[in-house]
């Protein structure tokens, strides 16, 4: 698959088979995250990646099981139809797009600013920069046909991972990864349309 083609598939997938994932093709998938670019030039990323089931469920317990449609209409900040059918599609699954995946891959970006509080834009460099990585990690997921999603730590969720996967407090987690199989019926979101020609400006705005 080339890139264009990789760029356009990728979806995020909360559907998927039971299918494992071989381990040289994960560490393949993840590999990628150290050709992205990197504001610091370190690339001090950490990426744990869990396929025991027992450890997955424990690693993302904290993320809650309990959220339905109704969550997402009582959510009153939603206005666009098609992005509150993707809430809709979404919020219900964010537990089981992770424990139901063959795996979930785990970033870890070190904390060298005050990201909660940043004082100039550039304090927020290290998680654009993880960001760049988590992006390759998908689109390589989706060139070898497996299909991903993320989920953003939520309260506790962060300290619950720590807790279980025993990584130092001086890392942050950006999101958590669901990899696997698409299944048959995995639910894609509607797009929202974007008109090319009134967002790419060229010269002046
Ligand atoms: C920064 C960021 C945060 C996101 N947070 C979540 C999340 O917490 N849960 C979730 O299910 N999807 C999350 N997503 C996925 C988006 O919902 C999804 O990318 C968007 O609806 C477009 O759909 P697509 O990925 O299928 O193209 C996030 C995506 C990004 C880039």
């Amino acid at each position: 698959m080339d890139l264009y083609e990789a760029v356009e598939q990728r979806r995020s997938i909360r559907d998927f088979t039971d299918e494992a994932i071989p381990e040289e093709t994960l560490k393949r998938i993840v590999a990628t995250a150290y050709n992205a670019p990197a504001n610091d030039h370190f690339r001090d990323w950490h990426y744990i990646v869990i396929t025991d089931k027992d450890l997955m469920k424990a690693a993302v317990n904290g993320v809650p099981q309990d959220l339905t449609e109704k969550t997402v209409d009582d959510m009153t900040f939603i206005s666009d139809p098609v992005q509150k059918e993707s809430y809709r599609v979404a919020v219900p699954k964010q537990y089981r797009m992770l424990t139901g995946a063959a795996a979930v891959i785990i970033p870890l970006m070190k904390k060298k600013a005050d990201i909660l509080n940043p004082g100039n834009l550039s304090d927020l460099n290290c998680y654009a920069s993880i960001w760049c990585s988590i992006e390759n990690v998908w689109l390589a997921a989706t060139s070898e046909g497996y299909g991903c999603n993320v989920r953003i730590p939520w309260g506790d969720e962060e300290k619950i991972a720590r807790k279980v996967l025993d990584f130092p407090e001086g890392y942050m987690i950006p999101c958590f990864i669901g990899i696997g199989r698409p299944s048959k019926d995995a639910v894609k979101t509607k797009q929202l349309e974007v008109d090319l020609d009134e967002m790419i400006h060229w010269q002046k705005f």
